[in-house]
């Protein structure tokens, strides 16, 4: 595959993926979740994604999805929420909590190009906005791959959620 095949879709509640793409973003998280977490989570996190209904009722109420694809077949994926996550004043903070990539796909840097184009969705937000904007990301201490690609967006580690959990978080100037 050459980078210039490379397409992206974003799927928000002006654009409800169709049964189809959402049958095809229920695969990818799938079969591609993350080796590092238990059993149990794992199980809890795909039942959530394991039918198309379900990711549709998610981007109804507010959940975004990114997509790549080449030739319709889809090989990488990221979640987020287009809503402000705190209501702290002058500040919105927007939430990116899945980038996965099937594991054929990996290391040639379509995470890096998911990771722009929802950059450039925050970039519009700033735009239209005078509030200080935030992209936050909770990722695994162990998983090092993902805290990679996140601090080569320029993406600050802070304190988790757990100690399990570190945040990285970027401010979209
Ligand atoms: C995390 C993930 C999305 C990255 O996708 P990708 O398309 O392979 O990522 P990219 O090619 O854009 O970048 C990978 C980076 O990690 C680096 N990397 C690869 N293996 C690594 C390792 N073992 N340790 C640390 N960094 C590593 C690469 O060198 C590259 O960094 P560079 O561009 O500075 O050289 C993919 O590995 C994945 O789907 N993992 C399973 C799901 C997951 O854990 N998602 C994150 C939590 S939501």
């Amino acid at each position: 595959m050459t980078s210039t095949s490379l397409e992206f879709c974003v799927y928000s509640k002006e654009n409800i993926p169709t049964q189809e793409v959402a049958k095809e973003i229920s695969s990818v998280f799938i079969n591609n979740y993350p080796e590092i977490y238990p059993e149990e989570i794992r199980k809890s996190d795909c039942n959530r994604y394991s039918t198309p209904e379900k990711i549709q009722e998610q981007v109804q109420n507010g959940n975004a999805w990114i997509v790549a694809s080449t030739n319709n077949k889809i090989f990488g994926i990221a979640k987020f929420r287009l809503e402000n996550r705190h209501h702290l004043i002058n500040t919105e903070e927007y939430l990116l909590s899945w980038i996965i990539v099937d594991k054929p796909h990996r290391n040639k840097g379509i995470a890096k190009k998911i990771l722009d184009e929802y950059l450039k969705i925050l970039n519009k937000i700033k735009r239209n906005s005078n509030n200080q904007i935030f992209s936050i990301a909770d990722i695994h201490k162990n998983n090092l791959i993902s805290r990679k690609i996140f601090k080569n967006i320029g993406c600050k580690e802070g304190v988790g959620k757990s100690p399990e959990f570190i945040l990285a978080k970027k401010e979209i100037l």
